[in-house]
Order: C-alpha cells, then sequence, then structure tokens
C-alpha cells in the first residue's frame, strides 16, 4: 500500500527551523510570540503591513522607534487615512524613499473607505492596494492571515540559496528561490515559518562568516556539504553608480532658524522639505560652487557630504550663511531649531543642514540606498 504523503513541514526545514524559532526568535514590536500563535493568536494586519513596508527601508533596529511612533499617533488603519498627508511624511522622514509614505497614506485610505477598515486576506486582494508589492503582499498574507505564501526578502534569499546551493547569479536566481521557499513553506505557521528564516539569515546565516555550527539546518545545508556557505549567494556585477554633484545653502537667521522650501510634489524625494539647492546633475562645471546661490549673503563654505541614492552617488558642497534678515522668500519659510527636526526633511537634508551646523539633526539613522 503506498505510504500518504508526507505533510511538507514534516520532511523538510521547517520542522527544524520553527523548533529553532520558537526558542531564539527575536522579540519585536510588531510580532506576536510562537507561543501566542500556536494557539491560535496572530498579529494585527495593521502592524504587519506598517512594519513590512519600514522594514523594507532599513533595519530592524532603526525601524522600532519609528514603528512604535507611527502606532502612538495612528493606533489603527482608519486613524492613519484620516491622518494629514503632511503630517505623515513628516513621521516618516528619516526612513527614505519617500514614495512609500505616501502610497503609506494612500493604502490606509483603500483599507478604510472601500475595504471598511479590514485588509484584505489573499496575496491578490493585498496586492491590489496601492504600494504592497510581491514581497508585502506575500508576508501579510503569511503573517496576519496564516497563508502559505512564499515570502523572500534579501535574508531568506541567502538562506534558501544556501540549502539548496542554488549558484544561479541574482537576479536572475529570484524565480529559482521563490519556487524553492514556496516548496518548503509549511501548511502550519507559515507566518512563523517566514520569520524564522528572516531571523535565521539576520542572525546565523550572514552574508558574511555564517555561524553554521549554531544553524539547526546545518543537516539539511547543501551549501555546507560543498565546503563554502559565504560563496552563495552569487550576485551579477552591480553596474557603478554615477556621480551627480551640486550645491546646498544653509542659511541662518539671527535666531538660528534655517530657510526652507518644499520639493516638487513629483519626482526625486517628491514634496519634501530642503534649503536651497541647485540641480543635481551630472554637470560637474562649476554651477555646484557659490554662484550658485539662491540670493546674495556672506555664504561660507562648509566642506561637502555625500549620499547616495539607487540610480546615483551625490556629492553637494555646503555652505553656510549666518544673520540672514528678512522675510522668507516666496515658497520658502524659516524653521526654527526647535522645529527642525519635525520637518519632512530627507536624509540627505539632514546631512547638509548638520555639516552646517552641527549637532542641530541629531542621530541620522542608518539606510537602504533611497530610492526616487
Ligand atoms: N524583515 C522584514 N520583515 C521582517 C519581520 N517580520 N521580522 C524580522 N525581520 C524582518
Amino acid at each position: 500500500m503506498a505510504e500518504p504523503a508526507p505533510k511538507r513541514e514534516e520532511s523538510g526545514p521547517a520542522g527544524p527551523l520553527l523548533a529553532w524559532y520558537d526558542r531564539h526568535h527575536r522579540d519585536l514590536p510588531w510580532r506576536v510570540p510562537p507561543s501566542a500563535v500556536r494557539n491560535g493568536a496572530s498579529p494585527d494586519p495593521y502592524h504587519v503591513w506598517l512594519s513590512e513596508v519600514m522594514l523594507q527601508q532599513t533595519t530592524v533596529e532603526a525601524v522600532k522607534p519609528y514603528f512604535l511612533d507611527f502606532l502612538r499617533r495612528w493606533p489603527d488603519v482608519n486613524a492613519l487615512a484620516a491622518a494629514s498627508a503632511d503630517d505623515v511624511m513628516k513621521a516618516w522622514a528619516g526612513l527614505g524613499y519617500y514614495s512609500r509614505a505616501r502610497n503609506l497614506k494612500k493604502c490606509a485610505e483603500a483599507v478604510a473607505h472601500i475595504h471598511g477598515g479590514r485588509f484584505p486576506e489573499t496575496e491578490a486582494g493585498l496586492k491590489a492596494l496601492p504600494g504592497i508589492g510581491d514581497y508585502t503582499a506575500a508576508a501579510i498574507a503569511a503573517i496576519a492571515f496564516n497563508r502559505p505564501a512564499a515570502v523572500v526578502d534579501g535574508n531568506v534569499e541567502r538562506v534558501a540559496a544556501r540549502l539548496k546551493a542554488i549558484d544561479t547569479p541574482l537576479p536572475e536566481a529570484k524565480p529559482l528561490i521563490k519556487d524553492y521557499v514556496q516548496s518548503i513553506t509549511p501548511l502550519d505557521r507559515p507566518g512563523d515559518f517566514a520569520q524564522a528564516m528572516m531571523d535565521l539569515g539576520a542572525t546565523i546565516c550572514t552574508p558574511r562568516r555564517p555561524a553554521c555550527v549554531l544553524c539547526p539546518l546545518r543537516e539539511d545545508c547543501e551549501a555546507i556539504r560543498l565546503g563554502d556557505p559565504e560563496l552563495l549567494p552569487v550576485k551579477a556585477a552591480k553596474e557603478a553608480r554615477p556621480m551627480r554633484k551640486g550645491a546646498a545653502f544653509v542659511a541662518v537667521r539671527g535666531d538660528g532658524a534655517v530657510l526652507l522650501r518644499k520639493r516638487p510634489e513629483n519626482g526625486l524625494l517628491g514634496g519634501m522639505s530642503e534649503v536651497p539647492t541647485t540641480g543635481w546633475t551630472a554637470r560637474q562645471d562649476g554651477a555646484s560652487d557659490i554662484s550658485a546661490a539662491p540670493f546674495a549673503a556672506d555664504w561660507q563654505g562648509r566642506g561637502t557630504i555625500s549620499h547616495v541614492f539607487t540610480h546615483f552617488s551625490l556629492e553637494l558642497a555646503i555652505f553656510r550663511a549666518d544673520a540672514v534678515a528678512g522675510p522668507a522668500p516666496e515658497g520658502h519659510w524659516w524653521s526654527l531649531p526647535t522645529e527642525i527636526r519635525g520637518e519632512a526633511l530627507p536624509t540627505v537634508m539632514k546631512k547638509a543642514i548638520e555639516a552646517a551646523i552641527p549637532g542641530i539633526m541629531k542621530k541620522l539613522i542608518p539606510q537602504q540606498p533611497e530610492n526616487p
């Protein structure tokens, strides 16, 4: 008589991985602990969605205070839908990729107004919402709704490529990896499985010097068998980012206020605040020097800052002028030192202002390269 097909989670890496997760999971503010998940609890979809969108920008540690601040201001999706777009932008400032903040608000509005305040439960339903792509839809479906979706972020990609010794270079390997992750995703506790893969990638199966002796999957890992897990995943050579240059002008009033303006709604860092700056072009023909100042003042050079965007690196020469007097020009405003950290300033502008006025912006957060 044919044997019954084994349940997926009993035959693959899911069993040992979930047992490891039960003991070693990270306590994170958006997580429901595995003991509660085993008893049928699941996290609030609003928390899962918000954290996943933020986690695409930066590290777990950097996201925590932003996540808690958003929950304090907007405890549920209806509250976020009713928030002012400006306030959301300000609360998001520093996380980067600002179109995500705009989509966050649009998504909250769609959930509140079209779906009666409840997130759709399927990947397809979730993907129809603004700003939710393949990854986020799978993560929400698995973690919040217990659906066996294949959740593949950078950490999971690395764990999977090593487990199965997939040596096709990324990004070409993405569909192979996704199929493999789907095949090992259990029907039971798929959300915990996804988060266990992420935790394993973040803490043990690290890019450099993975701690294979501590790994719950070392028996199953083809990369260990081949001898050097660090060689995987293989990444296609990246094209060098072009360098752009420009200048930023930090005008300071007698009371310490800084002159700001708003960037155009569309395009790079659309709708965010900035100090007056030249365009950021590939030109290196003199437009990045003091001759580009927006008005006459005693401009003093304050060195340069660099910032990495997805498609280019930027070097900005920083100029500062003190005791600038008079009303703010059309479309500009003066921001006092007590107000400036609440402005919707992208990280590149925080760096520029910090270079001109050391200490004013306090701590900057680590970031993935920002996208336009
Ligand atoms: N990175 C992205 N999503 C995550 C999650 N839910 N837990 C831990 N790290 C993550």
